[in-house]
């Protein structure tokens, strides 16, 4: 059934390939970017939207709500990247992350929904990370971010059930898109014990990202999850060995997983 959908950061990455792919499926889709004009060429609407400015949040709801009374579902997408040491990311860089990759995803939540109860029901896909379920070294920040996101939707799956409104969360892990380019990257202080380390854990980073699958992956999975009717609160897509990751945190020791990871990261 045709659906109408917002997905919010549509203008590259994960959210551009959501956004185009649900469009050819038919849906009616609205993106969003925070300088819509510079993405002429998509072939859905894009509207402006910064979700770290309420302000903006509310023009956006009047310009959305002027073009359709009715959103099915929300794919809450927009997010951004933050590396450093947790000794030396700057605090005042971390409230900004968590500005976007949690509080941005939680005001949109709000403003949908009392549109969604009114239409007697709708659907929620929090974009997470495979990250959001292990603290990720030198990455602390993100996966705190999208760790709290994660544990936020399962309180918010229980307590919207009753209007009909499912929610999930849908971590990927590593896909080719810019996200690596355009993170907040902390410098090491001069003189910081962290700098070999830092650096050589930001080399496997990038590579990881610039190896990733294509994100046409992660738009299938949205494809596939607007056509089911009930959720499961949690959803990873990704390579083999970071889906086997979570199920590995689940199962072995947690010092076992632990040096698993340090490994990884040659720490
Ligand atoms: N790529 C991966 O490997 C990967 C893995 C796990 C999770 N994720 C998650 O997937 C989501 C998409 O990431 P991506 O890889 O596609 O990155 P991307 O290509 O950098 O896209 C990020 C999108 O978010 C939007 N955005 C950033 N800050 C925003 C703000 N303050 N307000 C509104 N929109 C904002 C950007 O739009 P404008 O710049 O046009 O405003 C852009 O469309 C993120 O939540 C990310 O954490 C990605």
């Amino acid at each position: 059934m045709q659906q109408t959908v917002l997905v919010t950061g549509a203008s590259s990455g994960l959210g551009k390939s959501i956004a185009t792919h649900l469009h050819t499926l038919g849906h009616t889709v609205y993106g969003t970017s925070r300088n819509p004009q510079k993405y002429a060429d998509l072939p859905f609407p894009l509207l402006a939207l910064d979700v770290n400015d309420q302000g903006s949040i509310d023009l956006f709801f009047a310009e959305l709500q002027s073009k359709t009374s009715q959103v099915d579902v929300l794919v809450n997408n927009a997010g951004v990247g933050i590396t450093g040491a947790v000794e030396e990311v700057k605090l005042d860089a971390l409230r900004a992350h968590f500005d976007t990759n949690f509080f941005g995803p939680l005001a949109i939540i709000q403003q949908i929904l009392p549109l969604m109860r009114k239409n007697k029901g709708g659907k929620i896909i929090n974009i997470t990370s495979i990250g959001a379920s292990m603290g990720l070294p030198f990455r602390g920040g993100y996966s705190a971010s999208k760790g709290a996101l994660q544990i936020i939707s399962e309180a918010l799956r229980m307590e919207v059930a009753q209007f009909g409104i499912e929610v999930c969360t849908l971590a990927p892990g590593d896909y080719a898109t810019d996200i690596a380019s355009r993170r907040y990257y902390e410098p090491n202080k001069k003189g910081s014990p962290y700098e070999k380390l830092y650096q050589e854990s930001l080399a496997t980073m990038d590579e990881h990202v610039d190896d990733g699958n294509n994100p046409i992956e992660i738009a299938l999975a949205v494809a596939g999850l607007i056509q089911k009717k009930h959720w499961q609160p949690h959803y990873a897509v990704g390579p083999f060995m970071q889906k086997l990751s979570l199920t590995l945190k689940r199962l072995v020791p947690q010092k076992v997983f632990e040096r698993l990871l340090k490994n990884h990261y040659n720490l």
